[in-house]
């Protein structure tokens, strides 16, 4: 009978430096000390955290975090080791601090999305001339392997759209606002006090955490730079607890959407990506619509592969530890064995369409006079502008003369449902255009 191998001990040695000992930080260093000896027999080479770089040696700890390794020296963490791992978050001093690791020779570790999406190509350019590696799982939605699925799973597939919830604090606060009818303003207060949104929550509710993500995705999806201001935001600080009403009266469920998709703005036009974050409805059988609380979720359409679904926790200190260690392993892996990371991918240089050319549904709510011929004159003004109505529904009564109508339009670009929405306006059996709502999820 064949035996299972032991693991036979690791010969090899090499030393990790950690910038920053916060939320996540802090679990990077407790579980690469109490799991020291898995990761050694996972990357073939014991981890032993030298230096740990934070701003107030001095401050309070978890004591998972050796105070003899604590430092204010981060620069001499960053070029003393073999493997850095950097968790300090934003652009400066991180991005300096990175560069000065490869130029070292180090291979690096990071969770800092803002940073990849504003610097991710000088980045990727000094790992390469370093011939080191360069990983960042924990970069988009946490603890769900989301890049490593786009950057290699997806490696042999073309892959056609990504529609994520990207953001556990929004969509706790969309949650709460939907399933307990709380209000923005107390939705908000109740994810600060669970320390899911940051005390200053602007880049949460803005949709800005969510736009680095999808810029993250979208470079990887369609091997295409994507940065930071190739993305269209809308975050969710004006939604109201009747537009969660309404989404319900449709059927539907209200949700911050990070959205990278290949599209064709008019038929015959050359093809381009669309990347964009905003709120959107998603029918209440979509599979986004059910994720719940702080979670994250992302779907991933390709041609071959069809439709796949990565569900999981998007933040947290030990959750994005497990995103993180798992770079670490690779990283560790290839000083040991030999073999690198991917490199950045670009061949396919997409354009990027500007957010006039983003297609997709929209459902429109029209208050009208509810008179012979309102419907059709309605339809024409659709017709008028090459947009195509899928259904309509008369759903409230407001008086004997007066109904609302809700219209759901087949997809179309945006310039063009702007043109509608105007013709709408000036439509005299139009007596006022009540919402105009993104649609997303068939
Ligand atoms: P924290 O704010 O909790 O921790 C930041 C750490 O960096 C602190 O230890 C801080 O030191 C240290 N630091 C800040 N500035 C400096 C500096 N100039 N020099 C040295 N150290 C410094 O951040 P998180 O752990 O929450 O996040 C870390 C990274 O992980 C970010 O890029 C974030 O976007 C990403 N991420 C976080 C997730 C989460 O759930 N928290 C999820 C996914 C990704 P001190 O302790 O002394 O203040
Ligand atoms: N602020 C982010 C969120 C943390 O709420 O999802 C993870 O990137």
């Amino acid at each position: 009978m064949v035996q299972p191998q032991s693991s036979a001990p690791s010969s090899r040695a090499l030393t990790v430096g950690v910038l920053g000992a916060g939320t996540v930080g802090t679990q990077v260093i407790r579980l690469l000390t109490e799991q020291a000896e898995e990761f050694a027999a996972r990357s073939g080479a014991l981890l032993t955290v030298t230096g740990v770089a934070v701003r107030d040696v001095e401050a309070p700890r978890d004591p998972a975090v050796p105070r003899e390794l604590l430092t204010d020296d981060a620069t001499a963490v960053a070029t003393g080791n073999d493997l850095v791992i950097e968790l300090i978050g934003g652009i400066e001093p991180a991005r300096t601090l990175i560069l000065a690791a490869f130029k070292a020779g180090a291979s690096v570790i990071t969770g800092n999305k803002a940073l990849i999406a504003a610097h991710g190509p000088e980045l990727y350019a000094a790992a390469a001339a370093a011939g080191t590696d360069f990983y960042y799982e924990a970069a988009v939605a946490g603890a769900i392997p989301v890049v490593y699925a786009l950057r290699e799973s997806m490696a042999g597939d073309r892959v056609t759209s990504v529609l994520g919830i990207v953001n556990g604090t929004t969509n706790y606060i969309l949650d709460e606002m939907s399933t307990k009818g709380l209000s923005f303003e107390r939705a908000l207060a109740a994810a600060q006090e669970l320390g899911y949104a940051e005390a200053d929550p602007t880049a949460d509710v803005e949709g800005l955490d969510a736009a680095a993500k999808a810029a993250i995705i979208a470079s990887l999806a369609f091997h295409t730079r994507v940065g930071l201001d190739d993305v269209t935001v809308e975050g969710i600080r004006e939604i109201t607890s009747q537009d969660i009403r309404e989404a319900h009266a449709s059927g539907c469920e209200l949700k911050l959407l990070a959205i990278a998709q290949r599209c064709r703005p008019e038929a015959g036009a050359a093809e381009g990506i669309s990347v964009r974050v905003h709120p959107a409805l998603v029918p209440t059988d979509h599979p986004l619509a059910s994720v719940h609380g702080a979670f994250n979720a992302v779907l991933v359409e390709a041609e071959s592969a069809g439709r796949l679904m990565f569900y999981g926790q998007g933040a947290g200190g030990a959750p994005t530890a497990s995103a993180v260690l798992s770079d670490v392993v690779a990283a560790a892996a290839h000083r040991v064995h030999g073999g690198q990371a991917p490199r950045e991918s670009t061949y396919a240089a997409l354009p990027i369409l500007g957010p006039g050319a983003a297609v997709t549904r929209y459902q429109i709510q029209l208050l009208v006079d509810d008179a012979p011929g309102s419907l059709a004159a309605m339809a024409g003004v659709f017709a008028d502008h090459a947009v195509s109505i899928n259904s309509v529904r008369q759903s409230a009564y407001v008086s004997q003369e007066q109904a609302v109508v809700t219209i759901v339009t087949h997809p179309a670009p945006v310039s063009r449902l702007d043109a509608a929405v105007e013709g709408l306006g000036a439509c005299e059996r139009v007596l006022e255009v009540v919402s105009i709502r993104r649609v997303e999820g068939e």
